[in-house]
C-alpha cells in the first residue's frame, strides 16, 4: 500500500488533471484551477480475477473522528479503452467530494462520506459489463446510486443504453412503455398518502407530471441504470430526486422479455441472454448446508456464543468477508437489501451456499416506518422474493433499517425482528483496528452489528474471530444462536436471553 499527497489525479488523459499539472499552460482563466489543499490518498490493487484486478483509493478513514471520507473501488482490465473510462467515471465522483470537502467549514456538523463499489456482472469473450453502486451521504442517513456499464470488446467501446435499441424509433418505444409504467407507480404512490383530498390528489399529479417525465426522457443521462436475471427480465432504476422530490423516494421499473425484446439491437441481444442457452438456465435452487440442529452441535443454552451479523450487503468486499470466514470456519448471517441481492446474485448464492444465513433488511434502506403500508410490503416482500429466487430459500428473519419500526413494519414483516447488542460504528470509523476492538468486546450470547460495504470492517474480521474464539466463544448464525428458544414473528430479540 502506497501513501501519496497529491490532488488525485487517476490518468494523465484526464483533462482536469492536465490542468492541474500544467497552470502555466493553462490559459483560459475560466479554467478551475485546483486547490492548492493537499488531500491525502491511500491506493491499492487486490485481484478479482485473473484478468479484473480492483484498484481502491482512500482518502480519511484512518483517524476514526475523520469526518470527512472518500473510499472507490473500480475496476482495472486487460483492456485500455475500459480503464481509462472508469478513471474517469471515479474523477467525476471524486471532483464532486472534493468540491463539497472544500466548501465545507471546519465547523460544520454533519459529515462528508463518498463511496463507490462495483460488481462484475458479465466477463465473456464479447461483453464485460460492471455494476457501479455509489452511496453518498452528506450526514448519516446515505443514498445509493446504481450505474451499468457494458463495453463491448470486438467494437471496442462502452454501450449506451440506446445503443442496445434497434433504432431509434424503437428506445423511443422503450422511453414511452416506461413513462406508463412510471405513470401507474406515481399515482399509485400519490393514492397511498394520508390525509390528501381528491383535488389534492389531482393537483400534485398535475405539479409533478414534467418533472417524472423529464427525467425518464430519451437520453443515456437518465437511464443508467439496470439489471437483468437469467430469464431477461430487465429492471430500470432511476434515482431519488430524478423524477420527483425526494419523500417520493427512488422508482424502480420492471419488464418481461416479452416486452421489449422485440425493440432490443439483435446484436445485442446477448446482452440480456433473452436467448438463453442451456447452461445459462440455472433452475435448480442453490444447495445449503444452512443451520438444521444436529446431535453434537454446539448448544448456546449451555455454552458461550456470539452472532457476528452483517447488514446492508452483498457487496464487492463480501467475497473476502466469505474467504476469511471459511478460512476460519465460522458461520455468520447476512441481513441483506433486496436491491443489492439482485444485481450481485453470485455473491448472494455463495453466501447461502457456504452455510450462512440471510436475513431481509428491506429492499433499498429505506426508514421503513415513515413509510405507507403498501410500500413496507414492497420492501419486505419484494426481498424476500428476490432472496428466494437466488438461492431456492426465502429469509426468515428481518432487520429494519436503522433498526427503525412501528407496528405496521411488524405485521408486514411477519418475521422475528433481529437486533443487536453491540454497534461497534463500522459506518463512521473506517479503521479496522478500531472496529476489530470494538467488535470484540461482544458479550455471551450476545449479536454484533457490522456493515459488509465497508472495506475497513472485512480487514477487521480476522482479529474479530481470533479475540473471539480466543474467550472462548463459539460464532455462530442467528438460528443457531436461538435454536431450542421459540423466536414470535414480530418480536425484537437482541441477544439470546
Ligand atoms: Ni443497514
Amino acid at each position: 500500500m502506497k501513501k501519496i499527497l497529491f490532488t488525485l489525479c487517476l490518468s494523465a488523459t484526464i483533462l482536469s488533471c492536465k490542468n492541474a499539472n500544467n497552470t502555466q499552460d493553462n490559459n483560459n482563466s475560466s479554467d478551475k484551477v485546483e486547490q492548492s489543499t493537499p488531500i491525502e490518498v491511500t491506493e491499492n490493487t487486490e485481484s478479482l480475477t485473473d484478468s479484473i484486478q480492483v484498484k481502491n483509493i482512500q482518502v480519511g478513514g484512518e483517524d476514526p473522528n475523520e469526518k470527512v471520507k472518500f473510499h472507490a473501488s473500480y475496476p482495472s482490465t486487460l483492456y485500455d479503452f475500459i480503464n481509462q473510462a472508469e478513471e474517469e467515471f471515479v474523477q467525476t465522483y471524486f471532483d464532486e467530494f472534493k468540491e463539497n470537502a472544500d466548501r465545507r467549514g471546519d465547523d460544520a456538523v454533519g459529515g462528508l462520506d463518498f463511496g463507490q463499489h462495483f460488481q462484475l456482472v458479465e466477463n465473456s469473450p464479447e461483453f464485460i459489463t460492471f455494476l457501479i453502486e455509489r452511496y453518498t451521504s452528506y450526514g448519516n442517513n446515505y443514498d445509493t446510486q446504481f450505474f451499468t456499464h457494458i463495453y463491448d470488446l470486438k467494437a471496442q467501446k462502452q454501450i449506451q443504453f440506446s445503443d442496445l435499441f434497434a433504432s431509434e424509433e424503437d428506445f423511443h418505444q422503450f422511453v414511452r412503455l416506461t413513462q406508463d409504467k412510471l405513470t401507474q407507480t406515481f399515482k399509485q404512490r400519490i393514492e397511498e398518502m394520508d390525509g390528501l383530498t381528491e383535488q389534492d390528489k389531482r393537483t400534485m399529479w398535475q405539479n409533478s407530471k414534467d418533472m417524472l417525465l423529464e427525467g425518464s426522457a430519451a437520453n443515456d443521462k437518465n437511464y443508467h441504470a439496470f439489471s437483468w436475471d437469467q430469464k431477461g427480465n430487465l429492471k430500470v432504476y432511476f434515482d431519488k430526486y430524478q423524477l420527483a422530490s425526494g419523500n417520493f423516494g427512488s422508482f424502480e421499473v420492471s419488464f418481461t422479455p416479452e416486452e421489449y425484446s422485440h425493440l432490443i439491437n439483435p446484436q445485442y441481444q446477448g446482452v440480456f441472454h433473452v436467448q438463453p442457452t442451456a447452461e445459462e438456465e440455472i433452475t435448480t435452487p442453490a444447495v445449503s448446508d444452512s443451520y438444521q440442529p444436529r446431535p453434537g452441535d454446539v448448544d448456546c443454552g449451555k455454552e458461550p456464543c456470539v452472532a457476528l451479523t452483517f447488514d446492508d450487503g452483498p457487496s464487492v468486499h463480501t467475497a473476502k468477508l466469505l474467504d476469511i470466514l471459511k478460512e476460519n470456519n465460522v458461520k455468520a448471517t447476512f441481513f441483506v437489501l433486496g436491491k443489492s441481492a439482485q444485481v450481485q446474485k453470485n455473491t448472494l448464492r455463495r453466501t447461502y451456499q457456504e452455510g450462512h444465513q440471510i436475513g431481509n433488511h428491506s429492499w433499498d434502506h429505506k426508514d421503513l416506518k415513515n413509510l405507507a403500508k403498501s410500500s413496507i410490503e414492497h420492501q419486505i416482500h419484494d426481498t424476500n422474493d428476490a432472496v428466494k429466487d437466488i438461492t431456492g430459500e426465502a429469509p426468515h428473519l428481518m432487520r429494519p433499517p436503522y433498526g427503525s419500526m412501528n407496528s405496521t413494519v411488524k405485521e408486514v414483516a411477519n418475521m422475528p425482528i433481529i437486533l443487536w447488542n453491540l454497534d461497534p460504528l463500522d459506518w463512521k470509523d473506517r479503521d479496522a483496528k478500531t472496529v476489530a476492538d470494538r467488535m470484540s468486546k461482544a458479550n455471551k450470547n450476545g449479536i454484533v452489528l457490522a456493515h459488509d460495504i465497508h472495506k475497513t470492517t472485512v480487514e477487521a474480521i480476522p482479529q474479530v474471530i481470533k479475540a473471539l474464539k480466543d474467550k472462548g466463544y463459539h460464532l455462530v448464525t442467528i438460528d443457531q444462536l436461538f435454536a431450542g428458544q421459540e423466536l414470535k414473528n414480530g418480536q425484537k430479540y437482541s441477544q439470546r436471553k
